[in-house]
């Protein structure tokens, strides 16, 4: 248990089977129950990854989209024959990737990012344009974890001596290329010695909090205490909160601020307590094309996140009768368990062992949901935010802007 410990979530290696270049995930869906680890060798499987949220996390997001364009660079082009015809393609793809989550500007980023790099290089052949793009990739993903470093002491700067701090969803090393943005914060001030806790909430419908969150402190060997998302306006009447600390999404030119749903009501509630509410995100989140959060598109979300809950786990058969039925159930493929009442159960043969993923309803059948992904936080509740570059502080639109200059924050979409 120690801060070295915590997970990196996608990462781009040879494929020991077939030996193509490939993007492995962590599979963040079935965390921390089950830890498969997704490989994709094409980039529609990233695609596919990131709507199923097998990855997730702004930051890492607009990795994933980097590497999703390296990967269809290297595995995909075979048969272009000419540089015009791959920028033509490569428009395309890039324009899918970034269509795959409407919320995280990063994936946009990522995805232009690569995409402007190749129309400037059209001078190249095909084979030095897929290096190029494999190489801008692996740096995108080295730049973040250093951005999230640097993020991770500024921010730790920010908090007194004992604090304890509130967290929202999971801004941690899960959710970006490595080391986290409001987690990097609660790391770095962890090891300083000056943070007393960390109050985590679970972060409802998908419970980020209570699934990847609480698992990376543990693994860090940071303090805290997991608590309902409805909790936190108690525990800071009570004085038990000295700061709170989210990632974000999408942040406008004027700071208002795209995060998880329910983050717009801890900042709501820092004003009326006088806590300090920080956001931690590097330039790649801010979006200058944006004048404020009015124009973010917030994803709507699946009904079924709220009516039920989901599940993974790994079924340990306790004789060798138990075995032989799994392995007869299962052997044409995941075996759909008749459950009633609309409950959903798999179980699935993966080696030698049989996991079982399902949903449970908790809801009456036919309920209407309404479940957005995000909320915006206007910037008047927000006391500062925290960039690889510098803390901006309100008057954002003047600080943000200073924060991104040649950064590479995006400004217009091509
Ligand atoms: O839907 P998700 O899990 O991709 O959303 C991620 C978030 O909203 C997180 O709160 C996070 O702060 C932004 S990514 C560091």
């Amino acid at each position: 248990m120690a801060i070295s410990d915590i997970p990196q979530t996608l990462w781009w290696a040879e494929d020991e089977t077939t030996g193509l270049p490939s993007v492995y995930l962590v599979d963040q869906s079935r965390l921390p129950l089950a830890g498969d680890v997704l490989v994709c060798s094409v980039y529609a499987g990233v695609c596919r990854a990131i709507a199923g949220m097998a990855v997730r996390g702004a930051p890492a997001l607009g990795v994933a989209a980097a590497m999703a364009v390296a990967l269809w660079a290297t595995n995909e082009t075979a048969d272009i024959t000419g540089v015009d015809e791959f920028l033509a393609r490569l428009d395309e793809v890039a324009a899918e990737i970034a269509a795959t989550r409407p919320t995280a500007v990063n994936l946009a980023w990522g995805a232009e990012r690569m995409r402007g790099l190749a129309h400037r290089n059209s001078f190249l052949d095909l084979a030095s344009m897929r290096d190029l793009l494999v190489a801008e990739a692996l740096t995108m993903a080295a730049e973040d974890e250093s951005r999230n470093r640097r993020i991770g002491e500024l921010g730790a700067e920010l908090l007194p001596e004992g604090a304890q701090v509130l967290t929202h969803c999971n801004a941690g090393s899960l959710a970006t290329a490595y080391f986290g943005t409001a987690l990097g914060v609660i790391f770095t001030a962890h090891e300083q010695g000056k943070l007393a806790g960390v109050w985590v909430d679970e972060t409802r419908p998908v419970l980020q909090g209570a699934r990847l969150t609480a698992w990376e402190l543990r693994m860090a060997g940071v303090p805290f205490r997991l608590i309902t998302d409805s909790m936190a306006a108690s525990i800071m009447r009570a004085g038990w909160v000295d700061a709170v600390i989210v990632g974000a999404d999408r942040i406008a030119a004027n700071g208002d601020t795209a995060n998880k749903i329910g983050t717009y009501g801890l900042a709501v509630l820092c004003k009326e307590h006088g806590i300090p509410f920080y956001v931690a995100a590097p330039t790649s989140t801010v979006d200058l094309t944006l004048s404020d959060g009015d124009g973010i598109v917030i994803e709507e979300r699946d009904p079924r996140e709220v009516t039920g809950i989901s599940f993974s786990g790994v079924i340990e058969p306790a004789s060798a009768a138990e075995i032989t039925a799994l392995d007869a159930l299962t052997r044409e493929g995941p075996w759909e368990v008749p459950v009633a009442r609309g409950h959903v159960m798999d179980i699935t043969r993966k080696g030698g062992a049989y996991q079982i993923d399902g949903w449970v309803r908790v809801a009456p059948p036919g309920v209407e949901v309404f479940n957005p992904g995000f909320d915006v936080t206007p910037a008047a509740y927000i006391t500062a935010i925290i960039t690889e570059n510098g803390v901006a502080k309100p008057d954002f639109v003047a600080s943000l802007a200073s924060a991104c200059e040649g950064s590479g924050a995006i400004h217009e979409l091509g």
